[in-house]
């Protein structure tokens, strides 16, 4: 009851300002300069030295505050989605343990290695959904329950929620694979387990681990929706202004049934379900229907049945969403997130305005889309809408200053998906592994030796003070 009242608060508070918010953004980008306007520059040469710096004093005006633009629902939902939006907001809320025994830890399967023990623990600010919180949950989480994990070098209290990929095996073969930070080693509810945390230290030492930091999932149901035809038609766009300035790029691939991947750093994941589900047995080592069988199978440190999540053949009662109570964790999160609405701009403005197209006359919607479109969705509230995620969802080749070395699906080592800026304005870590906190850091790594971005970053390079303060608050606006 307590969430329906939450719920129904949200639709009469939020309600208005999402439609206003949503207008106006609306409008504002119908007015901006068409890129194909623009006179092409000179075209850079393919491999570049990184472009001189950017103007001086061109201040990142921080985290907007105040209310947060986003974590409620999509507003013209049916009742059952509502209703099933809010019973999907408490299973992601759900705290693992081992068995699901301890006090407020009702979740069964935690581990035997782990990252996080909540979906809401990684993804949380600047609302449940969202990316890294101020305070990075996993400093205290390492000796939860009596927990023994040294806490590695490159998380700390101030920074970004991470995971770790090692690049390589110990013989030199490629590794690319998650490494849990965790163990349940020591935990009041882990027996006898004794499996220990990988050696981080040396990883860190022989620079083989790379680190990435939870992406938001406000309005992915509208990424999931977009058709690949949709994806392809707003990536041939603004054809020759791309070839001018270097840009190429292409689209990651599903290996099962070939369509566009889109979800994930380099879009190496297919769709929220298959996300849910590698994400509770990667991240919090839940097994599922998704994902089924444990990644760690020490047999000392088995304490339940997999998959420890599933479908639920009995109803517990629910009058707010049978269908929810049924439905494994897995379905539920995907449904949030497919449910969650996108971030909210703040109001527009003259400075707004023109940072906008200031970002537009630069080139960054060359890569960084302001709108797609949605196919026929049974969600009503998810079909046919045009959305402004500034992202093709293509991947492209970075340069090596954001290199990870590590290949998913058709995106290789330094290439990294159009990283969406929507709801930027409230995001305090930026980058795949959460590097910077500061926009023009954040804008300045697009260039290195070789990057797609370097011809747009030469142009941003080269803005007065004025036009790139601008475009800093066009994005904190986000
Ligand atoms: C320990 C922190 C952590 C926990 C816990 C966690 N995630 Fe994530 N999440 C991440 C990271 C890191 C990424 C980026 C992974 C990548 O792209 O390689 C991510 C990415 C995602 C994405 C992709 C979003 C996009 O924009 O493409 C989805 C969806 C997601 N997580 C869902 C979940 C769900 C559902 C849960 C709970 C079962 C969960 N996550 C638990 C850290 C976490
Ligand atoms: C060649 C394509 C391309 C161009 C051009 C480009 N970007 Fe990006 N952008 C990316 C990719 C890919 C990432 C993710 C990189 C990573 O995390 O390693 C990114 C990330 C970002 C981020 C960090 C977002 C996050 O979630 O952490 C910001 C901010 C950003 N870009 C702003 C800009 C601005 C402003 C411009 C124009 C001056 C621009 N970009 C031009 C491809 C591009």
């Amino acid at each position: 009851m307590r969430s329906l009242h939450s719920y129904r608060i949200c639709v009469r508070r939020c309600g208005a300002a999402f439609l206003v918010a949503i207008l106006s953004t609306g409008l504002a980008y119908a007015q901006a300069v068409p890129l194909n306007r623009q006179p092409p520059p000179q075209p850079p040469p393919r491999v570049n030295p990184a472009p001189a710096a950017p103007p001086s004093g061109t201040d990142d005006p921080g985290v907007r505050t105040g209310v947060a633009g986003a974590g409620g629902p999509l507003i013209d939902l049916d009742t059952d989605e509502a209703h099933f939006f809010i019973a999907a907001l408490q299973r992601f809320q759900e705290v693992s343990s081992v068995s699901g025994t301890l006090a407020g830890e009702s979740g069964s399967g935690l581990g035997p290695r782990f990252n996080g023990n909540s979906c809401v623990s990684c993804h949380a600010y600047p609302a449940i959904g969202g990316s890294s919180p101020p305070v990075n949950p996993q400093v205290n989480l390492a000796t939860l329950d009596g927990a023994r994990n040294v806490v590695p070098s490159f998380l700390s209290s101030d920074g970004p929620v991470r995971e770790a990929r090692f690049v390589r095996n110990a013989d030199g073969t490629p590794d690319g694979g998650v490494h849990g930070l965790f163990v349940i080693t020591g935990r009041s509810d882990a027996g006898t387990c004794t499996v220990a945390q990988p050696d981080f230290a040396t990883a860190v030492a022989t620079n083989n681990v790379t680190f990435r930091i939870p992406t938001p999932t406000f309005g992915l149901g509208l990424v999931e929706s977009t058709p690949d035809d949709h994806l392809q038609t707003t990536f041939a766009a603004n054809a020759d202004a791309k070839a001018s300035l270097g840009i190429t790029g292409h689209f990651n691939h599903s290996g099962n049934d070939g369509t566009i991947t889109r979800f994930g750093w380099k879009a190496q994941n297919k769709s929220l379900a298959v996300f849910a589900g590698e994400a509770y047995n990667v991240e919090q080592g839940v097994t599922n229907e998704a994902f089924p069988n444990e990644r760690e199978t020490d047999p000392k440190c088995q304490f339940n049945t997999t998959p420890e999540d599933g479908t639920k053949l009995v109803n517990g009662v629910s009058i707010l969403s049978p269908a929810s109570v049924y439905s494994s964790d897995t379905v539920n999160f995907a449904a949030l997130m497919r449910f969650l609405a996108p971030p909210t701009p703040a109001p527009m403005n003259a400075t707004v305005q023109h940072g906008y197209q200031v970002f537009t006359n630069v080139g960054c919607p060359l890569c960084h889309t302001a709108t797609q479109t949605t196919g026929q969705a049974t969600t009503a509230a998810l079909s046919n809408v045009t959305y402004h995620p500034f992202s093709d969802f293509a991947v492209h080749d970075m340069g090596p200053r954001l290199a990870d070395g590590i290949t998913q699906g058709t995106a290789n080592g330094r290439e990294w998906r159009t990283a969406p800026l929507w709801g930027l304005g409230q995001r305090i870590f930026f980058l795949h592994d959460g590097r910077t906190k500061d926009l023009g850091t954040a804008i300045a790594a697009h260039a290195s030796n070789g990057s797609e971005a370097n011809g747009v970053i030469t142009q941003f390079n080269q803005l007065t003070q004025q036009d790139a303060s601008d475009l800093l608050t066009f994005l904190r606006s986000l």
